[in-house]
């Protein structure tokens, strides 16, 4: 099984990959960080939260990541794709006690499965920046960082260019892909495609009687919704954060290019993920290269999404 530390701001689309991660035979979840993003932090936690507690997971720590991102500035949420808790037109109840630890915990997991942990970043890279701040050498104990963010040749989703997670935090995004020891990143070049229709997600609903079953239809339809406003004549509505959960326990999923990436951090182009795509591209003394995903195979994306889904 492979253990994952998992970086989020649930968020429609994170709790729909925490879903995915704990009904997984092949994903064993250790800890979730949560960070603002989608909405505040202190609303992803309680959303965490409440996933886990619909599991039967409390056991699962809880660690309550950043608040805003390492540059100070003000943070915009998304309530209008999101909902006003994040998770749809659903409220999470109130009398959920979150098994909160200290960020602290974050190295102990680290320490624990030496080599063997997998850090999976699919929000705004504040936290996950701040541990390589506090934990130095201890990062490079982490087998390998998959980020869900950047958008390469293709257009964003915050601005013309930049995606929202990298847009979101560009100082903590390129710390973290300088200093993260096999660091891949999935981009909006293929979560854009990891479309899921109502239709799919009707079935889902229907064939699931796991806990999260009553959940699943009404945050999608929530999310798809607001794709729709934004993206005429879209059919469905991207499970970016899926697909980043997905690409490790499926790795031939995805086709990827290994390249230097840096984020833009000021400005107009502020959030642009850029690498050189030429086929041989100049390279600095020490370069870092980064995987990055390219093509999706949607098939086997959604036909394991579905039958994990349904479990
Ligand atoms: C990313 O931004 C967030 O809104 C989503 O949860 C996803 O992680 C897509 O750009
Ligand atoms: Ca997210």
């Amino acid at each position: 099984m492979q253990k994952i530390l998992l970086f989020g701001d649930p968020g429609i689309d994170d709790s729909l990959a925490i879903i995915y991660g704990l009904l997984h035979p092949n994903i064993d979840i250790v800890g979730i960080v949560t960070s603002y993003g989608n909405v505040s932090q202190e609303q992803t936690e309680q959303n965490a939260a409440y996933l886990l507690s619909l599991a039967g997971r409390e056991d699962i720590p809880l660690i309550s990541g950043a608040k805003y991102p390492l540059s100070g500035e003000s943070v915009t949420f998304y309530p209008e794709i999101h909902g006003p808790e994040g998770l749809g037109p659903i409220r999470p109840p109130d009398n959920i006690v979150p098994n909160i630890v200290n960020f602290d915990e974050v190295f102990t997991i680290i320490e624990r499965y030496e080599n063997e942990l997998i850090i999976v970043d699919v929000g705004r890279s504040s936290s996950l920046a701040i541990a390589f701040i506090l934990g130095g050498d201890i990062m490079n104990k982490v087998k390998a960082f998959y980020l869900m963010g950047g958008a390469f040749l293709v257009p964003g989703n915050v601005t013309a260019k930049a995606e929202a997670n990298f847009h979101g935090d560009p100082i903590a995004t390129n710390l973290v892909v300088e200093r993260g020891r096999n660091v891949t990143i999935i981009p909006l070049n293929v979560t854009n495609e990891a479309i899921a229709t109502p239709e799919v997600i009707n079935y889902i609903s229907r064939m699931s009687d796991n806990p999260f079953a009553p959940l699943i239809e009404p945050i999608f339809d929530y999310y798809f919704e607001a794709y729709k406003k934004n993206v005429p004549g879209i059919q469905g509505a991207p499970l970016h954060d899926v697909v980043t959960l997905s690409a490790i326990v499926n790795p031939t999923m995805l086709e990827y290019t290994s390249r230097r990436v840096t984020i833009e951090l000021f400005g107009k182009t502020k959030g642009e993920s850029i690498a050189d795509f030429r086929p041989t591209p100049d390279l600095e003394p020490f370069p870092t290269l980064d995987r990055i995903g390219m093509q999706l195979n949607y098939q086997l994306f959604m036909q394991d999404f579905v039958n994990i889904m349904t479990r």
